[in-house]
């Protein structure tokens, strides 16, 4: 049996003993005595009596440890023009000072503080600080319009927000401060206090109830790190489902700490003292997990990059980076490669690099497409790494292992099973597939250390999403299959969630934005392909009987309101007014059937709609105008 084999094996039969084992990767105030628990739902906690505090992990420890004066964070900001080193007893100190002046504001074990932060060091100071406290952070990413903050606001009721005064992307500021007062005004819950970064790059006006971060920290006292048990909330972060409202993902500590302290050993294959760099955002969970936690977590130094992949200065970003701070472990997605490969096809500007540090490329966010994967094969003399995971897992559920046992790699594959994930296929009923049948992929339960523990308040929605189609699993809502050599291939959501450019994006929510329009009768939000950002969501919509007014202008109107309400980063800028659209007879819009014909996968018409017409009527609409509304759409 292979070392991969085994482990896999332990994992699954022994799963207490394993993570027990695992769990002496980080140092704990408390030693749980209690590995696996479940809760009154049945659900798997790990580590329930233990006492530690991940910011001590990541932070102190490393210094009480000797590796004070290491760099803990690089900080690289081409659009700004600006560069930091903070070593890790900087890091500690500031985060202290920080926790001082949240805890001044009155922010106390398990109350909940919202982040809207760019990349900027300040960002994982203000995430440690929460965590130095027991708070709980909610990190809500800078591309969402003041609607989604307000929405996130209102659900996790935080006593604190944490802005900066702006975020700067390629060639323009954009300030923040005037997002949090609208979601504010918006919100029903009223945070006590906004406590506001200012970036030279854009001050910003400060009101009644506004602290400017530097004069809190000036007088704030240094503070150390509250023991809080195992099972204790860490963050929450929200991620799109099928409806309007996102799910809070709730993860907990200890559990969380264990399993990135095992995945830097076992699949990112660092040392501590080396250089790891996700090119993602503190928004997302990659971010939170693979920029913020981990990588100190296991005494590496994490870059932290304020930068497109293009355009800062130019698609050679990347290759720069992994020269310049020697990095050995790169993380980013598929689209970011897309994107480079469109500005410099042959990497003409790799040969201005070196990037022998570099052992190992990762990839996730959305499926590693073949032809990227090849072109990056060949480029590069290392491993080019799909692995997939999602905002409720934390880390990788299926993956190459190179710190446990490299494996060949398969295009379109993530590889394998991660050691603790029973990852199965089942069909519609319940049963498990054969190699190579398609189906829905699920984990069997328990879940091992690091994944959702809940969604923020509601137990209800935790069970009816995850929980409740196939007793016994956690659906992961994406379709895929095993092939005879035990390689799992993701092939996409099940459900109606898009991926966009690596984010995850809900049409449901696109819908209740565009079907609010007075004009707008009814409305279907679908992703169609696309070249550099894998999906665009693209809107189909029934004007209401008499509606004489402009296309043209509606679907401005519904562009804007998509943009205003959600944000820049739904990317929603097609839509498509058609007189029809297909249905069940009992009046459900097919959007399976949209989708297909959005991916060319559907052409004929299906006996189950009533009226062929509508079909034709869509199909039509999408040829003939996608191709002019979008030069990135691909003609379907
Ligand atoms: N704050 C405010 N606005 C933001 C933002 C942020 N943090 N991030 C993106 N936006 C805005 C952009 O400015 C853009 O606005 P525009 O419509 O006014 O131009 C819009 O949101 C869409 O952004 P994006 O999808 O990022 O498009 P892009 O053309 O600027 O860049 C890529 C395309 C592929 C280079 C970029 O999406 C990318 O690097 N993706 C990788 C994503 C990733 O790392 N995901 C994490 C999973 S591992
Ligand atoms: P998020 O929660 O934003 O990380 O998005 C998770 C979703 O992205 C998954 O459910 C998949 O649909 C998709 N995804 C992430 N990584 C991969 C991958 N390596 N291969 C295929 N799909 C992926």
């Amino acid at each position: 049996m292979s070392r991969y084999q085994q482990e896999f094996q332990q994992a699954t039969q022994q799963p207490e003993a394993f993570w027990a084992e695992q769990a002496k990767r980080i140092p704990w105030f408390t030693q749980p005595s209690t590995i696996l628990s479940y809760d009154d739902q049945q659900h798997a906690r790990w580590f329930d009596d233990g006492e530690m505090n991940i910011c001590h992990a990541a932070l102190d420890y490393h210094v009480e440890q000797g590796r004070g004066e290491q760099p803990a964070v690089y900080w690289d900001s081409p659009v700004t023009d600006k560069k930091a080193t903070i070593t890790f007893a900087e890091m500690r100190d500031r985060v202290a000072y920080f926790a001082g002046a949240l805890q001044e504001l009155g922010v106390e074990k398990g109350d909940r503080v919202v982040i809207y932060m760019p990349m900027i060091p300040e960002a994982l100071v203000a995430m440690y600080a929460c965590a130095r406290l027991g708070a709980i952070h909610s990190v809500v990413f800078g591309g969402f319009a003041p609607h989604e903050l307000a929405v996130r606001i209102d659900d996790a009721k935080p006593k604190v927000v944490v802005a900066a005064s702006c975020g700067v992307e390629v060639n323009k500021v954009l300030p923040y401060k005037p997002i949090i007062d609208q979601a504010i005004e918006q919100s029903e819950h009223k945070p006590e206090a906004c406590v506001v970064y200012q970036r030279e790059e854009q001050r910003a006006e400060l009101k009644e109830g506004d602290h400017d971060w530097a004069a809190l920290v000036e007088k704030a006292p240094y503070t150390d790190c509250v023991p809080v048990k195992g099972t204790d909330p860490l963050y929450v972060l929200y991620t799109s489902g099928t409806t309007g409202k996102p799910k809070g993902v709730v993860r907990d500590t200890a559990g969380y700490a264990v399993a990135l302290a095992y995945s830097m050993e076992v699949i990112y294959d660092v040392e501590p003292g080396d250089v790891f760099f996700s090119a993602s955002d503190v928004g997302w969970v990659v971010g939170h997990s693979y920029i913020v936690y981990a990588p100190l977590l296991r005494g590496c130094t994490t870059v932290v990059y304020e930068g497109k992949p293009v355009k800062t200065p130019d698609a050679g970003a990347f290759w720069r980076l992994i020269e310049e701070y020697r990095v050995k472990s790169f993380f980013t997605a598929p689209t970011a490669f897309r994107a480079i490969k469109k500005e410099d096809p042959d990497a003409k500007l790799l040969e201005q690099y070196d990037i022998s540090s570099l052992k190992n490329l990762y990839l996730a966010g959305e499926r590693l497409d073949p032809p990227t994967f090849h072109w990056l094969d060949d480029l590069l003399d290392v491993p080019v790494i799909d692995h997939w995971w999602q905002t409720e897992t934390g880390w990788p559920i299926a993956a190459n292992l190179p710190g446990l046992e490299p494996m060949p790699t398969k295009a379109g594959s993530a590889t394998v099973p991660v050691p603790g994930f029973n990852v199965q296929i089942l069909d519609r009923d319940g049963e498990q597939t054969g190699p190579m049948e398609q189906g829905s992929v699920v984990i069997k339960q328990p879940m091992p250390p690091g994944c959702l523990v809940g969604v923020w308040g509601d137990p209800q929605r935790f069970h009816s999403a995850y929980m409740a189609a196939f007793p016994g699993y956690y659906l992961t809502g994406d379709g895929g299959y095993i092939d005879e050599d035990g390689y799992l291939f993701i092939m996409g959501r099940t459900d109606d969630v898009i991926n966009v450019a690596g984010h995850r994006l809900s049409t449901g929510e696109m819908e209740e934005v565009v079907g609010a329009h007075p004009a707008v009768a009814e409305c279907a939000v679908i992703g169609i392909h696309d070249e550099l950002k894998g999906q665009l969501p693209v809107g189909l919509v029934i004007p209401k009987d008499g509606f004489d007014g402009d296309e043209a202008t509606l679907e401005s109107e519904l562009i804007a309101r998509v943009r205003d309400q959600i944000g820049p980063i739904a990317c929603f800028k097609q839509v498509l007014v058609v007189s029809r659209l297909p249905k069940t007879r009992s009046g459900k819009i097919l959007r399976k059937l949209l989708r297909n014909i959005a991916d060319g996968k559907e052409f004929g018409v299906p006996s189950t709609i009533d009226d062929p017409t509508s079909l034709e009527d869509v199909h039509g609409a999408m040829r003939d105008r996608a191709v002019g509304a979008s030069d990135k759409a691909t003609p379907v």
